[in-house]
């Protein structure tokens, strides 16, 4: 007898029996569970659909029904009349005793323990929560027939409110689901294609908006980078060494051509100034055994501040099986700062099988191998907030130069006039000869242009041709005494004046006056 029965029957003075299967009530209230509470945002259910395919594309590949070469196609085919969203993808399809068996199970996936991306068994539902019907159509062969598959949302949704209706989900899943036969000369030979028929209407309506769903599954469908992106074949080549990658080609009715991944050498920033891509960097994180258990890249532009949510790359991402899991601020936490995380353009494709994404998809489940990979990924977040903050030292370095070099055109100006006193000239001289001092370091450290240099080292060269060879004395009409006391009052007007530019056109008023 195991310690804890023993236990249990010390205090209780019997012993603990078993309670039976049929005693058991799985009410109606898990359908609800699983499908309409399960995703939070509406459009991650085209992530669960392009899920779906790219896990029966891959599944075809290997069965070859889809030879290797042959693109994974997936079409959003939206209409707006009925309201619905067709998902097809030439995958393997499903067919034969399957089709049913499949699509009615609840939680009980094949794909469990296997490469595939699902494995919950669940996500073929997020629909019910958007649409009065879900249906399915699939076959795996062309000598079948295509089987059609249809889950009524409305009915579910009646028969869930009603107080005496079935309440065992077996029962109620039989009340709400039909299958029917369909003429299949209209159909590819091996396809499968999700149907929500009646989408409900949510504010912007963006589950009918062609535009918003590219823009989402461009951000996290396994989708190939644009062709007009010029690091996107070193990163392409960087992660197949380690992720096995098979880019869908998806296309969503309304859109020309297909759908990329959203990164450009150009960053269009909202209405801030476009960033322009530097260079790309890879990242290796080890698992706790001490092999790759993750492979990521970052882009580095000009790290002028954060990115807009218009640019869809915002933020350090993760990837399992080359989808998103969770949103742009998953690690944001993670950075030094975590506003840095939104200046941040880098993804993580997770390899480790013992980093689990959770039920919704919107983060990893917390273990010591996910704890393990957030830690190695410390030092890498630390290298962009470093990048992050010397811009902005640079930027600051920059505009601290233009001050520098403004001043010490004023100052020349006012050697350059020669009005005060031979003491206070070589004040000036020293004060200048500071400037200058200062301009030089400054152009150092903010990687000044060609042009800013030469600035600083021309101010430099007019400085000792004006200390060495003195100027055209303005004051030297008057006599001696008389010049002595002009130079000491030019000389109270600039120590008493807040503005040197303004001083020095009085004093230049002044002295025209007097050699009038
Ligand atoms: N696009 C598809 N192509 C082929 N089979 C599919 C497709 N979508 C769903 N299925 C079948 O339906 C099953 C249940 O899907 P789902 O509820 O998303 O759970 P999971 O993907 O976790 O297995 C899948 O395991 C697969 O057998
Ligand atoms: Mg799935």
């Amino acid at each position: 007898m195991g310690a804890a029965a023993s236990r249990l029957r010390a205090k209780t003075g019997t012993s603990a029996s078993r309670v039976n299967a049929e005693d058991i009530i799985i009410g109606n209230d898990l359908l609800e569970l699983v499908s309409s509470a399960m995703y939070v945002d509406p459009m991650s259910i085209f992530r669960e659909y392009v899920q779906n395919a790219a896990d029966g594309i891959e599944q075809a590949r290997r069965t070859g029904a889809l030879d290797q070469v042959a693109p994974g196609t997936v079409h959003i085919e939206i209409d707006s009349k009925p309201r619905s969203v067709r998902i097809r993808d030439n995958g393997v399809g499903l067919g034969g005793d399957t089709f049913v068996k499949r699509l009615t199970a609840l939680g009980a996936s094949a794909k469990r323990g296997t490469d595939a991306r699902g494995f919950r068994g669940v996500g073929r539902l997020a629909g019910l929560a958007y649409a009065q019907d879900l249906l399915f159509r699939s076959r795996s062969d062309k000598s079948e027939s295509v089987r059609e598959l249809c889950w009524d949302g409305r009915m579910l949704k009646a028969l869930m409110r009603e107080t005496d209706g079935p309440n065992d989900i077996r029962a109620l899943i039989e009340r709400i689901v039909t299958v029917k036969d369909i003429a299949g000369e209209d159909y590819p030979e091996h396809f499968f294609e999700v149907e929500l028929r009646g989408i409900v209407r949510l504010r912007g309506d963006p589950l009918l908006n062609p535009n918003a769903i590219a823009d989402y599954l461009a951000q996290v469908a396994p989708l190939p980078f644009s062709p007009a992106f010029s690091h996107g074949a070193a990163i392409t080549a960087r992660l197949a060494q380690n992720v096995v990658q098979a880019p869908l080609a998806l296309t969503v009715s309304g859109i020309d051509g297909p759908v990329y991944r959203p990164h450009r050498d150009m960053i269009a920033n909202g209405n801030k100034t476009p960033l322009a891509v530097h260079a790309v960097s890879f990242i290796d994180v080890p698992d706790i055994d001490g092999t790759v258990g993750a492979v990521g890249w970052f882009l580095h532009h000009d790290y002028e501040g954060a990115l807009a949510t218009a640019t869809l790359q915002k933020g350090f991402r993760l990837r399992v099986g080359d989808i998103q899991v969770g949103g742009d601020a998953l690690l944001e936490q993670e950075f030094p700062e975590s506003r840095f995380n939104s200046w941040t353009v880098g993804e993580l494709h997770v390899l480790d099988r013992r980093i689990v994404p959770n039920a919704r998809r919107d983060h990893f489940e917390q273990n010591a191998h996910f704890a393990n990979l957030v830690n190695h990924l410390g030092p890498h977040f630390r290298d962009i907030a470093h990048r992050c903050r010397t811009s902005s030292v640079q930027r600051k370095a920059q505009r601290d130069l233009e001050l520098a070099l403004e001043a010490t055109s004023g100052s020349l100006d006012l050697l350059r006039q020669n009005s005060v006193t031979p003491a206070a000239r070589t004040r000036l001289v020293r004060e200048i000869e500071g400037q200058i001092d200062k301009a030089e370091q400054l152009a150092a450290a903010s990687e000044a242009t060609a042009p800013i240099v030469d600035k600083v080292a021309h101010a430099r060269s007019a400085l000792s041709e004006l200390a060495d060879l003195g100027s055209v004395d303005p004051l030297a009409f008057l006599k001696p005494k008389e010049r002595g006391q002009y130079q000491r009052f030019f000389e109270l007007i600039y120590e008493c004046s807040q503005n040197r530019v303004a001083a020095k056109a009085l004093v230049d008023r002044i002295i025209a006056k007097i050699s009038e």
